[in-house]
Formats: C-alpha cells, sequence, structure tokens
C-alpha cells in the first residue's frame, strides 16, 4: 500500500510565536489515528521549534528548501547537514515558487535532490505545468521533462525516499483548482511514466501529492481518486482546522 500523506507547506508565513500557536491547535485537535501521515514545513528559521513540539506526536517536520552544497560561501543558504542536525529529515524540492522567483532550474533541483537522497533525506519533489502550458496542451510534456530532468536520473533504490507532488502553477493560491478527473488524469500519466523509466513496482510504490488549492470542501473528492495518494496544501494549511478538515478528506 502507498503511503498516504497531507503536507502543509507554510511558505514564508507565521513567525514562532504562530508557529508555536498552530502546532498547539494541530497537537490538540488532530485525531489519535490516521490513515495518512502529517507533515508541516514552517520557515528554517522555526524548524527546531517545531522540531522540538512536534517530537511524540507522529507529525513529520520536512524543510521547504536545501542548498545542494555540502557548504561554503553560500550566503543565506542551508545545508543538508544543517537541517540534519535540527533533526529535520523530510525536504521539499522543486516547488514552483522556487522554480520562478529564485531561478531553480530541472538542472540544479537534479543536484539538490542528489545532496538530499546522499544525506538520507525524504525529498517531496514538486512540479508542475504554468496555464499557458495547459492551454497550448503542452502540460504532459512539461511534467515529463521536469521529472526527467530533475528527478528520473536516481538509483531505483533511491525512490524508497521520494514522495511526488504535482502542482499546476495556475492553481496555487488562486482558488483555481484542478478538477478531480484532470488530477486523477496527470497522476496517472506520471505513474505510467515511472514505470516505463523506472519500474512498474516503483510506480506502484511511489505516492503522488496534488496541490494547488485544496480546501476541506474539495479534498475528499480529489484524494478519492485512485492515483492521488494525498496533498501538498498552501493557504488552508495555516488554519488547523482547515488542515484537518483537508486530512479528514483522506480517510
Ligand atoms: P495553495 O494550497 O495555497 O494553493 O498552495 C499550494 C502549494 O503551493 C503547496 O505547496
Amino acid at each position: 500500500m502507498r503511503k498516504k500523506i497531507v503536507a502543509g507547506n507554510w511558505k514564508m508565513n507565521n513567525d514562532i510565536n504562530q508557529t508555536i500557536a498552530l502546532l498547539d491547535e494541530l497537537i490538540a485537535k488532530k485525531p489519535e489515528t490516521t490513515s495518512a501521515k502529517l507533515v508541516v514545513a514552517p520557515s528554517f528559521i522555526n524548524l527546531t521549534t517545531a522540531v522540538a513540539k512536534t517530537n511524540g506526536t507522529g507529525i513529520i517536520v520536512a524543510a521547504q528548501n536545501m542548498h545542494q552544497a555540502e557548504s561554503g560561501a553560500f550566503t543565506g543558504e542551508v545545508s543538508a547537514d544543517m537541517l540534519k542536525s535540527a533533526h529535520v529529515n523530510t525536504v521539499i524540492l522543486g516547488h514552483s515558487e522556487r522554480r520562478a522567483y529564485f531561478g531553480e532550474t530541472n538542472e540544479i533541483l537534479a543536484k539538490k535532490v542528489d545532496t538530499a537522497l546522499a544525506h538520507g533525506f525524504t525529498i517531496i519533489f514538486c512540479f508542475g505545468e504554468e496555464l499557458a502550458d495547459r492551454q497550448s496542451e503542452n502540460h504532459f510534456a512539461v511534467v515529463e521533462s521536469q521529472l526527467r530532468e530533475g528527478i528520473f536520473h536516481i538509483a531505483q533504490e533511491n525512490w524508497a525516499n521520494v514522495v511526488l507532488a504535482y502542482e499546476p502553477v495556475w492553481a496555487i493560491g488562486t482558488g483555481l483548482t484542478a478538477s478531480p478527473e484532470q488530477a486523477q488524469e496527470m497522476h496517472a500519466f506520471i505513474r505510467n511514466l515511472i514505470a516505463t523509466a523506472v519500474s512498474p513496482a516503483v510506480a506502484e510504490a511511489t505516492s503522488i501529492l496534488y496541490g494547488g488549492s485544496v480546501k476541506p470542501d474539495n479534498a475528499a473528492e480529489i484524494f478519492g481518486k485512485p492515483d492521488v495518494d494525498g496533498g501538498l496544501i498552501g493557504g488552508a494549511s495555516l488554519k488547523a482546522d482547515d488542515f484537518l478538515g483537508i486530512l479528514k478528506g483522506i480517510e
């Protein structure tokens, strides 16, 4: 059985106090047991606090990014070793905002993927087409090249540490969600691609999350699709009730 995952990407939101308050609420209100793994990705500066707070709760803390180099003169960046020493073992890579605003190319991302895997991270690898790509019906080709150039080079055994997150850029923070059918169509395409490029067993075992304006009222329908194994949530992960409402959608 593939892992089901509901992950909250907090982006550049929540100071230390807000981080503590949101985690307190999540911990207090989250169900005792759930079939999905709950992941939260606070900003770098709040990771240590989040790790301490979530200890023993089952909530996994992820970083939103990581530099590809081991260490050195990269002002403002955070390395794999730094994250590991803060007990962070999961990292989001390739988010469309990193690609669009910070120049992260498929080539850079392939290096980040290698560094993360070499340090034993679980990677949540994001990709997705822009509106113009979908309008020109180029979306499958764009997604395929993001995957081929960014992550398909890894050794087969490393796929156990990879989660994919399909996030169509036009659906992020816009209130426009891919329809459950559009999500399923793309997720099935991705799974087929993995089956051919890697192996059918890896395709079957790899969790593929959907991200882009997932809310409590559309989560169940999207998560109900056979190739959607959970979600990567932005805006709605900033409110405990909404985030947990989305988690309910996966049951
Ligand atoms: P929204 O849920 O705010 O659309 O953001 C999705 C996202 O970018 C998660 O990484």
